[in-house]
């Protein structure tokens, strides 16, 4: 464990959530840049990093999420 980062980041990126979406998105998905992702449970633990991920490859990204609020917190967070 690094102690330069808040302990938080392992209930979340640095935890089994980061993990899990990090293996499933790169490790199975294989996406390349530009392509379109879609993430159900967008707003979830895993979902809102592979969101992230996806981003970060340059890819179109579309969620879905299962009310309101957690749609806003996916665009706006
Ligand atoms: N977190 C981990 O460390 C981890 C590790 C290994 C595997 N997993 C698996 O990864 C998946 C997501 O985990 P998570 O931690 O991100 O969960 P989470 O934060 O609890 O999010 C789960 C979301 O799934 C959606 N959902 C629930 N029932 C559904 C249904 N019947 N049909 C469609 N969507 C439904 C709901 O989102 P909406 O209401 O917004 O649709 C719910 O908020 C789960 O299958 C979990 O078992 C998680």
């Amino acid at each position: 464990m690094r102690s330069d980062v808040p302990l938080s980041y392992y209930t979340g990126l640095l935890g089994m959530p980061g993990k899990t979406a990090y293996a499933c998105f790169h490790e199975v998905c294989y996406p390349k840049e530009g392509e379109y992702v879609f993430v159900s449970a967008a707003s979830g633990a895993v979902g809102q990093l592979v969101g992230e991920f996806a981003k970060f490859l340059c890819c179109y990204v579309v969620g879905s999420a299962g009310s309101k609020e957690k749609w806003c917190s996916c665009k706006e967070e």
